[in-house]
């Protein structure tokens, strides 16, 4: 089977890797005609562990290649997957659908009437977006044998390769048995493992995605709201959590507390699910409340800081571990570090810092912040060291040679990365979310 797949974002080439690894030829398209000669040369322009190998593999087998030329990339094809990006439009917070709908038409251009092709949505996409695509590529080619397909893509940076090739299920919208048909040509090898594929119209796909995704967000600032009252009456949120994730019904993942998720996905996701919902006259009250408990949670969680430096950090120094939104990514997209690190500055503090991969990206997002080359050297002479993304690495610091580099020993550890009692017999005054009184 051939596809082509518009977009080398995030999911574009996640997707373009991996299908070609169930055997599929596929061919990514990009308009950036500098990030395809890169990618035809094996540079990845994401942190995905696996992705260079896979990318390197099939490109070596000749079943993935790269171009800027769409037409060409969609001659003979089975399904064009649209894996453009969907960013939040500025001022009303809806999904930013205009990258879709100009690939929609090209494509649209480009089909041969001859074949007959799906047009997959592969990016996340408000309920209608389906439809609207079918209606452009309807009005640019009447005479085109195509159907449109809304296939939402569930997987998670830093596990990406993991999450495409096992999924707990693949969803599949459509009115169309003929797309069904090639869908599940194109899943064949998840069959083997028995994957559940959820076959749904156009809309309950598109929403499902949504769902899925605010469902998520609302589990964690759930748990952060917990972790909040853990703190007052003396509890310790992780053991609430595994006494609540053992009941089948909530599940054990998606519990654990922090400064508040961020990411490409949930808080644009969240938005966007909310504006839906009260364009459609049914509001989501309980996603409206995710939204504002975590803007304002990671918004606060600077005075957490401050708090343990004494009440001020006014020409103290703040040694920061991790700025990405979460570990093994350099992705910087609302991370709560953008939030934590200028209010920090703000209120009088130098903030040195260091991350595994996202610094390159954070330099321009997070101007006047010395960057170092290493753990140790962000901590070195530092009023306060403060953990905001839980990569491996810190995991296994020497944390008495961390209350040695410190000025005053004070830890703030707004991922839970360390065990307490640890901590505070390496000499550290520790601060965490949801189990310190
Ligand atoms: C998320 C979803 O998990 C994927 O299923 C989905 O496909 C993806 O969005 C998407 O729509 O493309 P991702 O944004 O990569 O994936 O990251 P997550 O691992 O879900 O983490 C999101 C945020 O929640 C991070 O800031 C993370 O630190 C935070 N989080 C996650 C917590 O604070 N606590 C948790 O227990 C889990």
């Amino acid at each position: 089977m051939r596809i082509a797949v518009i977009g080398t974002g995030y999911v574009g080439l996640v997707s373009g890797a991996c299908f070609s690894e169930f055997g599929v030829e596929v061919c990514c398209v990009d308009k950036d005609a500098g990030k395809i000669e890169r990618l035809r040369r094996g540079e990845i322009p994401i942190y995905e562990p696996g992705l260079d190998d896979l990318v390197a593999k099939n490109t070596r087998a000749g079943r993935l290649s790269f171009t800027t030329d769409l037409a060409e990339a969609v001659r003979g094809v089975d399904a064009v997957f649209i894996a453009v990006g969907t960013p939040t439009r500025r001022g009303d917070g809806h999904a930013d659908l205009s990258y879709v709908y100009a690939a929609a038409e090209e494509v649209a251009l480009a089909l041969d009437p001859a074949r007959y092709t799906v047009i997959v949505t592969k990016s996340t996409v408000p309920v209608g977006t389906g439809r609207e695509v079918a209606r452009i590529v309807r009005k640019a080619r009447p005479e085109l044998d195509f159907d449109v397909c809304s296939n939402p893509e569930f997987l998670r940076e830093g596990s990406a390769i993991e999450d495409f090739m096992r999924p707990d299920r693949v969803v599949i919208g459509t009115d169309s048995d003929r797309a069904r048909a090639v869908m599940r040509g194109l899943y064949r090898p998840l069959f083997l493992i028995e994957t559940p594929m959820v076959m749904t119209s156009l809309e309950t796909s598109e929403l499902t995605k949504y769902a899925a995704n605010t469902f998520l967000a609302a589990k964690i600032t759930f748990i952060n709201e917990i972790a909040d009252l853990c703190e007052r009456v003396g509890a310790d949120v992780h053991d609430v959590a595994k006494g609540i994730g053992l009941d089948g019904r909530i599940g054990k993942k998606f519990l654990h507390p922090g400064p508040g998720y961020g990411g490409s996905c949930f808080p644009k996701d969240t938005l966007a699910l909310v504006k839906t919902a009260q364009d459609f006259g049914a509001p989501l009250r309980i996603i409206e409340a995710v939204v504002d408990v975590n803007d304002r949670r990671k918004k606060a969680m600077a005075e957490r800081v401050v708090a343990a430096c004494g009440g001020s950090v006014a020409g103290k120094r703040v040694g920061v571990l991790g700025v990405t939104f979460k570990p093994n990514t350099d992705d910087m997209r609302d991370a709560p570090a953008l939030d934590i690190v200028p209010a920090l500055q703000a209120a009088g503090a130098t903030v040195s810092a260091y991350d595994p991969a996202g610094m390159h990206e954070a330099e321009r997002l997070l101007p006047g912040v010395e960057w170092a080359k290493d753990a140790y050297a962000a901590l070195e002479g530092a009023d306060c060291a403060l953990v905001l993304t839980e990569w491996n690495e810190f995991r296994a610091l020497d944390l008495r040679r961390v209350a040695k580099l410190l000025r005053a020993p004070v830890l703030v550890d707004l991922r839970n990365v360390y065990d307490p009692e640890a901590a505070e017999m390496a000499g550290l005054e520790y601060s965490c979310v949801g189990r310190c009184s």
